[in-house]
């Protein structure tokens, strides 16, 4: 039988204040960056840009990791961004990445398979109810399943490091067969989905390799 297919996803808040001097900070970077990954950002035009989006992909491969192969520590440096930013390795496992920017925000969406996601602003002081809002939007775009009957649990994870499990989606009273990854920072919420077979046909334009979709208020459309 196939593995099930797995999202994970970032979102930045690239002018929060307390992020303007990290990729200054030796020890900061020492800690989360591979020694190739340091010897990147040594070599980048804009060091800022650069190592807060090897930030969100290592957060968002996580974020997958998690549910493909179970509680983990997260160790930053363990999960290796390309030099290209296409790919994350940890141990032998290599999973798809893409970046994504809009005004003052950066994303990363890491899928084994195709997925779409949106990034919101922050409604109200609530993020986790915005970011949750965000993805019932999303889905129901991009499936038949209705925006209303729509919400997300996080069962208890003796193993994981708050004691909550991944973000599950549940339509009604059942388990949705779609993964889903939540974020929020900043003035800034995401949500990412898994994209099914049957969906994807209907929605080629919200693919991964033909990817996305950014949901901004108008007017702060990239
Ligand atoms: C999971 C983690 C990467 C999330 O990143 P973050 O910057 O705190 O927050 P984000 O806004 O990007 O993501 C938060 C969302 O991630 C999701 N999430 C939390 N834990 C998750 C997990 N294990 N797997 C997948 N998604 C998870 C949740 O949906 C959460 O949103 P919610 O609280 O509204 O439900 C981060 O909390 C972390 O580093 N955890 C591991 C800590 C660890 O291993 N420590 C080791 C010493 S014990």
């Amino acid at each position: 039988m196939p593995l099930p297919e797995y999202v994970g996803n970032d979102v930045v808040d690239l002018d929060d204040p307390a992020i303007v001097e990290h990729h200054s900070n030796r020890r900061f970077v020492a800690r989360v960056c591979a020694l190739e990954e340091q010897h990147a950002l040594a070599r980048a035009a804009d060091q800022k840009a650069h190592l807060w989006s090897l930030f969100a992909a290592k957060e968002a491969a996580f974020k997958l990791a998690v549910k493909r192969l179970g509680p983990l520590a997260f160790a930053h440096r363990a999960f290796v961004v390309s030099d290209d930013f296409s790919a994350v390795r940890y141990a032998e496992h290599r999973f798809p990445l893409s970046l994504a920017t809009g005004p003052g925000w950066l994303h990363a969406l890491v899928s084994t398979a195709s997925a779409v996601f949106c990034v919101e602003l922050l409604q109200g002081e609530t993020p986790g109810a915005t970011a949750r809002e965000a993805l019932s939007a999303l889905v129901a775009r991009v499936s038949r399943l209705s925006r209303a009957r729509l919400r997300v649990e996080r069962e208890r994870s003796h193993g994981s490091w708050d004691g909550l499990g991944p973000p599950r989606l549940v339509c009604g009273k059942r388990a949705a067969a779609i993964d889903v990854s939540l974020s929020h920072d900043g003035r800034f919420v995401a949500a990412a989905a898994i994209v099914r077979a049957s969906a994807s046909q209907n929605a080629s334009a919200h693919s991964r390799k033909q990817p996305v979709e950014i949901d901004v208020p108008s007017g702060e459309r990239p």
